[in-house]
């Protein structure tokens, strides 16, 4: 499990949209960081912008990031390093975690926590996160969290699954918690315009079909700003709308015509009617 990213301040990304009063809970989450670690669990569904949250926090700050992948742990050690063989002896490789979690203000993005494949494996995480803010190994010896240091855990669920098994409750109790929704509308059709250079009618189109897929009482499916996005590019490159929507999500032709006529829209569909409809390729 060796991260070989190096520990660094990432560029800001432009046009990233959030509440103004999650703004400032982050304004206050740096503060607070300045007076001994702290602990952030970001919870919510699929591509609504959590990783993006914690990398523009620490591009804002100018600190350090170095993200984790917790979901695919399967062992207690295995963040700080393993032993290794060279010409036939054994060493010791360390990993960034410890490195990380040493460099005074640094941004650890623990993402996937509810998730880690062996139950044991979040043991050792689970004392850097505890009050004491440390950790025996017998390879490293005693590593100490330094100051200013925010653990930033992102949760791939919605809001629902907190409060249960999912997360341990004993580790639940260490995080201040952010819960983050998709944009509202008007925000999230300004980002598609802003991000790929769509026009403002398409874009409340993308978004205003994406939002009656998602409320659909009967079958409601999840569409990310992630997978917006994704069809705003290739509007972009010329698609339609409904070719768009077609080849990005799983929808059949027949919800996807009933819904558009629902918006009063017929997209394209003239055309597709007076043509064979194929070629060689
Ligand atoms: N609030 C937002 N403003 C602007 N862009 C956003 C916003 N939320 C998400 N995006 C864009 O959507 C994409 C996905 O965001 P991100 O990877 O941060 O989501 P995530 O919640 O971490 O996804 P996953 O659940 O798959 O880990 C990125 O390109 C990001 O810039
Ligand atoms: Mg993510």
């Amino acid at each position: 499990m060796e991260d070989t990213h190096a520990i660094g301040v990432p560029n800001v990304e432009r046009h990233y949209f959030l509440p103004n009063d999650e703004i400032k809970n982050l304004e206050r989450i740096d503060l607070l960081s300045q007076k001994h670690p702290v602990n952030v669990l970001v919870a919510g569904k699929q591509g609504c912008g959590k990783s993006t949250l914690v990398r523009q926090f620490a591009a804002k700050n100018k600190r350090s990031l170095a993200t984790f992948q917790i979901g695919i742990l399967s062992e207690p050690g295995q963040l700080f390093g393993d032993h290794r063989l060279k010409e036939g002896e054994t060493y010791y490789q360390q990993f960034l975690f410890p490195q990380a979690i040493q460099t005074p203000g640094c941004i650890i993005h623990l993402e996937e926590i509810n998730r880690p494949e062996h139950p044991k494996a979040l043991n050792m995480l689970f004392s850097v996160l505890s009050e004491d803010r440390q950790v025996w190994t017998d390879e490293l010896g005693l590593i100490k969290v330094a100051p200013g240091v925010i653990f930033f855990a992102t949760l791939n669920e919605g809001e629902e699954f907190i409060g249960t098994e999912m997360l341990d409750a004993a580790l639940r109790d260490r995080f201040y918690i952010m819960l983050m929704g998709y944009l509202p509308s008007y925000i999230e059709s300004k980002v598609l315009t802003l991000k790929t250079g769509i026009d403002e009618v398409d874009a409340l189109t993308v978004v205003n079909i994406a939002n009656k897929l998602r409320s659909n009482s009967q079958e409601p499916i999840t569409i990310s700003t992630r997978h917006t996005l994704m069809i705003a590019e290739m509007l972009n490159v010329g698609a339609s709308i409904r070719e768009a929507i077609i080849n990005s999500l799983q929808i059949s032709r027949d919800i996807l015509e009933s819904l558009l006529h629902s918006l009063h829209m017929d997209l394209g569909m003239a055309k597709e009617a007076t043509e064979d409809g194929y070629q060689e390729y």
